[in-house]
């Protein structure tokens, strides 16, 4: 079996199978370049952290789709039949989010650089709940609360821990700085959280929970990190509770990651509920409901993209798989980040003799343009079909239609 394999994507006679079918007659049946996501791998994971909080958790789980990894409007029903509640960051989102039947009671708004108008928005939804990203947004919120005299609206703090991880400076959300000397945005920092909860319940906010979300993207490597943050959230939230506030719940973010790399661990994500579980107990906090906010680990792997080999090019040496998509209106996350790694694989000769060092080129007037470098696999042809593996969260999300592009289609099956 090789190391990419799962329910979703198998091999069966040297070919790709994607939920179960063959991998090139869908292309065929959908046209490329084609975007394929998996239901029953999304609910395997869904069930997994389930799971783990049922073992190891005494407090009831909510499970927050962190819906910009991938807001396909049947994989968010999908979630939301299954009892998934939703991080959204937009007001957008929160309208896609109540348009897919989430009741707003299961929205919780994280924004920043949040504006009026958001605030006006999210104010609108009875029930949701809204984090504070700074204490000078609270100015903000006062401002536009003014419109909404009579409404109770709930909110909870995202806190900046002071120590954030992620697989690239560009996705590290918690600390000073990141990696690359890049001041980090998010979040209030440590010293004012309480004065943020005091003067929110002034205001006439009723504050419900501590959140945060440190980066995206770990691998087994950082849960050393992570569990240090967990440590400082309990700190903080047993701080909050002596300072005279009752904490419905502490929301962790998300961050773990599908396995993207074969030379890279898989996060523990049951060690971690089990040590969240763990050190909110032992503090004896009074929270009722312990929160995570997970992107690409529920949908990461199980989406593909399909594409179709125009031409196999020989250019001073090197060799390109030409294909029909780009990767800026597909799978932009190798553009983005650098160090974003895609498997990619040739459906139709999954392994052979013949193999060669291919470049991925997509169809954009950019050098960056390319879904993978020099990929050792069986040498495709015109009319072969590649297959990018990990492509179902932030990809169609994150596409654009640069050079006037279409993105492609999506099926869910
Ligand atoms: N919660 C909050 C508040 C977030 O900002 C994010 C992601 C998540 C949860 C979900 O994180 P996840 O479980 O997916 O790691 N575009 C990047 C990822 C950026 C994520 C930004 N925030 C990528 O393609 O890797």
């Amino acid at each position: 079996m090789n190391w990419w394999e799962t329910d979703f994507v198998t091999v069966r006679g040297n070919r790709l199978q994607v939920a179960g079918q063959d991998a090139a007659a869908l292309a065929e049946r959908y046209g490329t370049p084609l975007y394929v996501y998996g239901k029953d791998r999304i609910l395997e994971l869904y069930a997994r952290l389930d799971d783990a909080f049922s073992r190891h958790s005494t407090l009831p789980a909510r499970i927050c789709y962190a819906m910009k990894a991938n807001p396909h409007r049947g994989i968010l029903r999908l979630l939301r039949r299954r009892g998934a509640w939703i991080d959204a960051v937009s007001p957008n989102e929160v309208a896609t989010a109540l348009k897919a039947g989430f009741p707003p009671e299961r929205i919780l708004f994280t924004g920043t650089s949040v504006s009026r108008a958001d605030l006006r928005a999210v104010f609108a939804v009875d029930g949701l709940t809204v984090n504070i990203d700074a204490a000078e947004q609270l100015d903000l919120m006062n401002e536009v609360k003014r419109e909404f005299p009579s409404k109770s609206i709930r909110v909870s703090v995202r806190w900046n821990p002071g120590i954030g991880r992620g697989f690239n400076a560009r996705v590290i959300t918690a600390g000073r700085r990141s990696s690359d000397g890049t001041p980090i945005k998010f979040g209030v920092e440590a010293k004012k959280v309480i004065s943020v909860f005091t003067r929110a319940r002034k205001l006439g906010f009723h504050p419900v929970g501590l959140h945060q979300h440190l980066g995206s993207g770990w691998v087994r490597e950082d849960f050393g990190m992570v569990q240090a943050a967990v440590d400082r959230m309990v700190r903080k939230a047993r701080e909050i509770e002596k300072a005279g506030f009752r904490l419905e719940f502490l929301d962790f973010g998300g961050g773990f990651g599908p396995r993207y790399l074969r030379s890279r661990g898989v996060f523990p994500v049951e060690d971690y509920i089990a040590y969240i579980s763990g050190a909110v107990a032992k503090a004896g906090l009074s929270v009722e409901a312990l929160a995570l906010e997970p992107g690409k680990y529920l949908v990461g792997d199980a989406g593909v993209l399909l594409l179709g080999v125009e031409y196999v090019k020989e250019s001073y040496g090197n060799i390109f798989a030409c294909v029909d998509g780009g990767t800026f209106n597909t799978v932009p996350r190798p553009a983005i980040y650098l160090s974003a790694h895609h498997e990619i694989i040739n459906a139709g000769r999954v392994e052979g003799q013949s193999r060669a060092r291919i470049t991925v080129a997509g169809n954009l007037c950019e050098t960056g343009d390319v879904f993978g470098r020099e990929r050792s696999m069986p040498l495709p042809e015109s009319g072969s079909i590649l297959a990018v593996l990990c492509a179902g969260a932030y990809c169609r999300s994150m596409a654009s239609n640069f050079n006037l592009r279409d993105i492609p289609r999506e099926v869910l099956i």
